[in-house]
C-alpha cells in the first residue's frame, strides 16, 4: 500500500474516532452559544496554535506554478504528522482537506489541478481537529506579483477583519462587528459578502452563533467570556453577490467574476478582550495576539 493509501485509511478511521470524541464533550450553554471551560478552551488553543502553523507553511507554497491540489496534500499530511485531523475532508461530502480560493472564487474552493499564476490572489482555509477541538483560519496569499488594485483590496480586507476584531469584548453587542467590517469596507468603495459568515467554533465546526459581517450596531447577542467564534469577512471589489458552482456544489465566485479577499481568525472572548486563538507571530505580525483596554 503506498503512503497516500495508508493516509486515506488513517483518516477514515479517524474520521469515526471524532463523531466519538464529540460525544464527549460537556456543553454549557448560555442563549444558545457554547461557552467553553479552562479545560475545552486550553484545547481549541492547541488546535489553533496548529492551524497557525500550518497555515504559515502553506503560505510559503504559494508561487506561480504549483497546482492547488500539492497544497491540499501538504496540508493533509502536515496535519496528520501533527496527531490532527483535517476538518473539511469529508465535511457534509467536501472532497479535500483545504479549501483554497483564487481570485474571483470568494470560498470553498476545491484543489485541484489548477496552476496557480503570476498576479493570482489565494485564500487558504485551514481548519484542524486536535484532540477532538477544531481551530479555523484562513488567510489571502499573494502568488508573484499582484496588480495594486488587488493589494489594495487584500489590504483593506485584512484591516476589516483586525476592525472587527476589535469589537471582541465582554458585554459588547455582537453585531458590533459586522457593523464595524462593514462600515471600513464599504467607505472605501468595496462590498461585504451576505451569504456566508463566521460562526462559533471549537466543539464542533460550526456552532452558534452566526457572526454577521455587516449589519446594524447594537443588537443581539451579547458578548461573554468563554465565547469563541470565527471573524471571517470576505470583501468584494465589486458586488457583493455571490454563485454557488453548480457542478460541483461548492465553490463559491462573485456574480460580477470580480476578485474577493478574505481573513480569518478564531477568536475567545476574554474577561477585558479577546485572545486570537489562530495567531502566528511571523504570519500575522500587523495584529497582537491579544487585545484588551478602554482604547476602543
Ligand atoms: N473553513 C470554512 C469556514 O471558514 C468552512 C469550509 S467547509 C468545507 O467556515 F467543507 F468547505 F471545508
Ligand atoms: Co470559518
Ligand atoms: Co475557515
Amino acid at each position: 500500500m503506498n503512503t497516500l493509501r495508508k493516509r486515506v485509511k488513517k483518516v477514515a478511521s479517524m474520521d469515526e474516532l471524532k463523531d466519538h470524541t464529540l460525544m464527549q464533550h460537556k456543553k454549557k450553554i448560555v442563549n444558545g452559544v457554547y461557552i467553553k471551560s479552562e479545560e475545552q478552551i486550553e484545547g481549541i488553543r492547541r488546535a489553533g496554535e496548529l492551524v497557525g502553523r500550518t497555515l504559515k507553511m502553506l503560505g510559503e507554497m504559494v508561487k506561480p506554478g504549483i497546482k492547488t491540489e500539492e497544497i491540499n496534500r501538504a496540508c493533509h499530511e502536515y496535519t496528520l504528522d501533527h496527531g490532527a485531523i483535517p476538518a473539511p475532508l469529508n465535511y457534509n461530502g467536501f472532497p479535500k482537506s483545504v479549501c483554497v480560493s483564487v481570485n474571483e472564487v470568494v470560498c470553498h474552493g476545491i484543489p485541484g489541478n489548477y496552476v496557480l499564476q503570476d498576479g493570482d490572489l489565494v485564500n487558504i482555509d485551514v481548519t484542524s481537529i486536535l484532540n477532538g477541538y477544531y481551530a479555523d483560519s484562513n488567510f489571502t496569499f499573494y502568488c508573484g506579483a499582484v496588480d495594486e488594485v488587488s493589494k489594495k483590496l487584500t489590504e483593506v480586507t485584512f484591516e476589516s477583519l483586525v476592525k472587527g476584531i476589535e469589537q471582541i469584548f465582554p458585554d459588547n453587542h455582537l453585531s458590533n462587528i459586522g457593523f464595524k467590517i462593514q462600515k471600513h469596507a464599504e467607505k472605501r468603495g468595496y462590498s461585504v459578502v451576505r451569504d456566508y459568515t463566521g460562526h462559533g467554533v471549537g466543539l464542533e465546526f460550526h456552532e452558534p452563533p452566526t457572526v454577521l459581517h455587516y449589519g446594524r450596531p447594537n443588537r443581539g447577542v451579547k458578548l461573554m467570556p468563554g465565547m469563541v467564534f470565527t471573524v471571517e469577512p470576505m470583501i468584494n471589489l465589486g458586488g457583493w453577490e455571490t454563485v454557488l458552482d453548480k457542478k460541483d456544489g461548492w465553490t463559491v465566485r462573485t456574480k460580477d467574476g470580480r476578485r474577493s479577499a478574505q481573513f480569518e481568525h478564531s477568536c475567545l472572548v476574554t474577561q477585558n478582550g479577546v485572545e486570537i486563538l489562530t495567531w502566528h507571530p511571523e504570519l500575522w505580525k500587523g495584529i497582537p495576539r491579544t487585545m484588551t483596554g478602554t482604547s476602543r
